[in-house]
């Protein structure tokens, strides 16, 4: 039995009365009895015109209706934020926690018995994961899709692994400034989100993998007509789901469902911001993403997916090679197929789905893998005492033991500021170190660990370096860089302590990053620091939102949700 228009009514002391006065104003959108006694499936919708990768979701929503209407529900849509990542100021990360705020109380606020999420663009669909696991109403997760690839001069683009990688040959001096206002033209040329294996695309595969969203609805090209069938059938599946009442998202997003898309974010070559979403979504629901259970899932699963920034091909690619069902099929034996799904089967049922193409070289076999280990190494060490993550799949195999000399920026503005300068005393042996640009220091961690290679080196012809910081890095960006490191130094953590000319030892093998310097050298700094803020820190905001995050943003080993959103945690 659903609970339609009498959910969560409005409080006036007599509930006929509340029922009655929503009735009277719904009835001004022209809507009947009939259909005001129907079971309420909500859809979220996050179009905007600052975020085209979701510009496909009109289309979407029509779609999601008819599904529903098809299967005698109620559609009922409505806005929440919707967050571009090249829109978002200071960071999209930063405005990540909103989004799911006003997604999880716009959910439990309306009256709805189920509710589908369009989500895309890197921080939507964790922000929507966020939300369904708090507010556990039956949901199911729409991705809006990928992009179609573009293509320059005989050779395929995408956005936006290609987009770093060409201005990388711009700034190096090697394509002039005609040519990359031509390549500006041609790297996202649909709706739809990037067609790599970035943070979108992560995310997209990891809610197919847990069973929030229908097989295949990863991967279907943003554009193509079976995303509007799949929209269809998402609509009907969230009226089956309203009417059941389940399953519900604390049913879906279970322990063994993490660990699947643990799985699965090794094998894909995924983006290291996964690895923080996950941990957020899984913290709504008290469940802790064990970076040494993910680091040794690593050492066992192989990246199978031959798609950029690690491979070589894009989404769609992939979706007609078999898509996640297809990739399931490959990692038997290492994810639970037992795990419960939207459809109200299985994952099993999921990977039986799985279509076989003949001949295709995207999805790899665990005999023939891209690469033989994960795609994400945890590291420790005394610069990164609550973890750091490094993409080993997208890094340099020969800078995966490195020693060099720190060449250190206090901030992204600083960093910013002297890169370029010929000055610059910098090698292509060096370290380059940033700090300030985690969680609370920047900030909203933004993807500043992509550090650029000073404009000097690459004329050289210098491509990688290793790069470390408390920043975050595109999914769609390579290089030999370690990210995330924990804690912060904004709240004291050690890569406030690295000064210019000290030497730091990375060993992925051993999972390390070390400042070789020390402890009663680094005693002596951290006295002398005290306990005033790391130079370069942004101040603490004293008004709205920015005040709120700025108290409440955990560091990255608890994915940067705020404490007083994770149950069992304490608002600082
Ligand atoms: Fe939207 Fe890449 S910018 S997914």
């Amino acid at each position: 039995m659903t609970e339609g228009m009498r959910k969560g009514l409005t409080s006036y002391g007599d509930a006929e009365f509340s029922l009655f006065l929503r009735k009277a104003f719904i009835k001004a959108m022209g809507l009947s009895d009939d259909a005001l006694s129907r079971p309420v499936v909500g859809i979220a919708n996050t179009y905007s015109d600052y975020n085209a990768c979701h510009g496909n979701v009109p289309k979407l929503v029509e779609a999601i209706k008819r599904g529903v209407m098809l299967a005698g529900a109620l559609p009922m849509e409505f806005p929440t934020i919707s967050i571009h990542e090249s829109f978002a100021h200071p960071t999209s990360m930063f405005l990540r926690n909103l989004m799911a705020m006003d997604t999880e109380e716009m959910i439990r606020a309306q009256p709805m018995d189920s509710v589908v999420l369009i989500g895309g663009c890197d921080k939507t669909i964790p922000a929507q994961m966020m939300a369904c696991a708090s507010a556990d109403v039956p949901s199911i997760i729409l991705p809006v899709g990928p992009m179609l690839v573009g293509h320059y001069q005989g050779e395929t683009l995408g956005a936006c692994t290609d987009c770093r990688r060409l201005w990388g040959e711009f700034r190096g001096g090697r394509i002039d400034s005609d040519a990359i206002e031509r390549i500006n033209e041609r790297l996202a040329p649909t709706a739809g989100t990037c067609m790599v294996m970035g943070t979108a695309s992560t995310m997209a595969c990891i809610v197919e993998a847990m069973g929030l969203a229908l097989p295949r609805s990863a991967s279907i090209p943003a554009t193509h007509a079976d995303r509007l069938r799949a929209a269809e059938a998402t609509g009907q599946f969230a009226a089956a789901m309203a009417v059941n009442r389940g399953p519900t998202p604390s049913q879906l997003m279970t322990p063994a469902a993490f660990r699947n898309a643990m799985v699965v974010l090794q094998s894909i070559g995924g983006s290291t911001n996964g690895l923080v979403h996950l941990t957020a979504a899984a913290g709504r629901l008290g469940i802790k993403v064990d970076l040494a259970e993910f680091d040794k899932l690593g050492r066992e699963v192989p990246v199978l997916l031959d798609l950029k920034p690690s491979g070589k091909h894009y989404m769609e690619h992939f979706h007609w090679a078999g898509g996640v069902p297809r990739l399931l099929r490959e990692l038997e034996g290492l994810v639970d197929l037992s795990v419960p799904t939207v459809m109200g089967g299985t994952l099993r049922d999921y990977m039986q789905s799985a279509e076989d193409v003949p001949g295709q070289d995207v999805i790899r076999t665990r005999a023939d893998p891209i690469k033989a280990f994960g795609s994400m190494a945890v590291l420790g060490g005394n610069l990164a005492p609550r973890g750091a993550i490094i993409k080993q799949s997208a890094a340099s195999p020969e800078l995966m033991t490195h020693r060099g000399r720190a060449v250190v920026f206090d901030s992204v503005q600083d960093l910013t500021e002297r890169i370029d300068d010929p000055a610059l005393d910098v090698k292509a042996d060096d370290v380059l170190v940033l700090r300030n640009a985690g969680p609370r220091g920047a900030p909203g961690m933004p993807e500043a660990g992509y550090l650029p290679i000073p404009r000097k080196l690459a004329q050289q012809g210098v491509k990688d370096m290793v790069r470390i910081s408390d920043a975050r890095m595109s999914g769609t960006a390579f290089g030999t860089i370690v990210l995330h490191i924990a804690p912060e130094s904004a709240v004291g953590g050690p890569l406030a302590l690295v000064r210019d000319g000290d030497m730091i030892e990375l060993d992925v093998p051993a999972r390390r990053i070390e400042l070789l310097v020390d402890e009663a050298e680094l005693a002596r700094r951290r006295a002398a620091q005290g306990s005033t803020t790391s130079r370069g820190a942004a101040p603490a905001p004293d008004r709205g939102y920015a005040a709120l995050f700025h108290r409440a943003v955990l560091q990255a080993d608890e994915g940067c949700d705020f404490a007083f959103l994770v149950p069992g945690r304490t608002t600082p």
